[in-house]
């Protein structure tokens, strides 16, 4: 590999190496008199070393390096960032530069929550009527939905990525290392599919696509075998479009008020000796899941699918706490760890002006998310090991455009990369700050509507 014909210090060399030590996603980046060299056992070390070239390269106009001596890999594998694209729709062009930012960024998960109240957004060929019906709403609830009387904008929203399209994206996430997991929601957060097949209801409709944000009582029937064979079909077609190990299924925020009034799933329950409605859940996704490991995936949901035991080979995303995903770890399941205090990027970044655009609430800035250890005191060395990392979750209710997903998303997201990128002896803010102040005009550079909150202050 030396290139002694060249004494050029301009060169950048590329070379894949045995040393395992760098781990699957690890490189070795040096700077030197003889250039630039990157090294690593794989395609994905290589592209993160160029990422972080580009984090040395200077913003001034004169281009120079500093020399350097990196060794560096990651401290969890998922290094998630989702986005909710059923309160809102977002065009697949969108998507895929949310995707082009965050691999910049090395993060490698990309969670799409495909599935919802408010819109089915995934073409599914066997149910017509998911694209026909399921996908629009005929409006939108105007301001906070706490906020009463609610007034809507009488405007029909909505639209669908058709599998082709799936197919481009995922194909254009993998050449960036990125991990497309797909979120079929199921039990709850199911009105718009009930709206366009009311036979998988417990009360068979008439519904409607939600117009409004919350948690709603019309949920997928689990007495009915139909309500199975419909997510099976729906499984069908989703595992064929996306490589990723994990469909990850919801679970979460189902209420129970219709499945304790419907003789089905009351039958359910007493055919399968289930003593509660946290148990038929239950019963639910381990049924789910049994499927969808026979089709060769992993299914992860939220901390929700603990209540009533959790499926033998489920993961678990940790959202209302860090409570939920430390039992998950002790009961030997894989974790990815999503609480809402430190990861939500639907809250505030600001709560004392009154410009800041409307969000759904809490509050967590820049240096909150940065704050974030994803592994908990409490595990042993063993159970730790199951917690695969972290991710920020970014739900659209108050996100209309993707000019203001941009701006919920970043530069929080730059402080998650920190936080499941590098080890927690090297972290430190100011000079995380300092870095990000460097990074304006990259960011700039690709057109991110960034917030400046952080940079307000300097
Ligand atoms: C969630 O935020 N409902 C997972
Ligand atoms: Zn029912």
């Amino acid at each position: 590999m030396e290139e002694a014909s060249t004494s050029t210090d301009d060169q950048v060399v590329f070379s894949i190496t045995k040393d395992t030590t760098l781990g699957p996603e690890g490189y070795k980046l040096s700077v030197g008199k003889e250039g630039v060299h990157i090294s690593a056992s794989t395609g994905a070390g290589l592209f993160y070393g160029v990422q972080s070239l580009f984090q040395l390269v200077p913003s001034s106009a004169v281009i120079g390096l500093p020399y350097v001596d990196i060794n560096d890999q990651p401290r969890f594998s998922w290094r998630g960032l989702h986005l909710d694209v059923g309160r809102h729709f977002f065009p697949a062009s969108f998507i895929k530069k949310y995707i082009d930012v965050m691999a910049h960024y090395k993060l490698n998960t990309f969670h799409w929550h495909l599935t919802e109240d408010q819109g089915w957004r995934i073409e599914i060929k066997k149910y017509p009527k998911l694209q026909e019906v399921a996908a629009f709403r005929k409006e939108t609830i105007v301001g906070h939905a706490r906020k009463e009387p609610h007034v809507y904008d009488g405007t029909r929203h909505g639209g669908f990525y058709t599998q082709d399209e799936i197919r481009e994206v995922v194909a254009y996430a993998a050449e960036r290392h990125v991990t497309v997991v797909p979120e079929i929601e199921m039990p709850g957060h199911a009105r718009a599919a009930l709206a366009a097949y009311p036979y998988l209801g417990c009360t068979g409709g008439p519904y409607e696509v939600a117009t409004t944000w919350g948690v709603f009582n019309e949920v997928f029937c689990a007495g009915k075998e139909t309500t199975y064979q419909f997510l099976q079909d729906v499984v069908d077609e989703v595992v064929p479009l996306f490589p990723s190990t994990y469909i990850h299924i919801g679970g979460d925020e189902c209420p129970k008020d219709n499945w304790k009034k419907c003789p089905l799933c009351q039958k359910r329950m007493k055919t399968e000796k289930l003593k509660d409605e946290h148990e038929l859940q239950s019963y639910f996704i381990q049924r789910m899941e049994k499927y969808i490991n026979s089709k060769g995936k992993k299914i992860i949901g939220w901390d929700e699918i603990l209540e009533g035991g959790l499926a033998p080979n489920a993961a678990v995303m940790s959202w209302r706490g860090e409570e939920g995903g430390i039992a998950a770890a002790q009961q030997n399941h894989d974790v990815v760890m999503t609480p809402t205090k430190w990861l939500y990027l639907d809250y505030y970044q600001d709560t004392t002006s009154k410009t800041e655009p409307l969000a759904i609430g809490g509050f967590v800035p820049v240096s909150k998310v940065y704050s974030y250890d994803p592994l908990p005191a409490q595990l042993t060395p063993e159970q730790a090991r199951h917690i695969l990392g972290t991710q920020a979750n970014v739900w659209s209710e108050y996100m209309p455009t993707s000019d203001q997903v941009e701006y919920m998303v970043y530069p929080r997201a730059i402080a998650l990369s920190e936080v499941a990128w590098s080890s927690k002896e090297s972290k430190n803010y100011d000079d995380f700050i300092k870095r990000l102040n460097g990074n304006r005009k990259l960011l700039d550079s690709w057109k991110v509507n960034y917030a400046k909150h952080v940079f307000a202050k300097e």
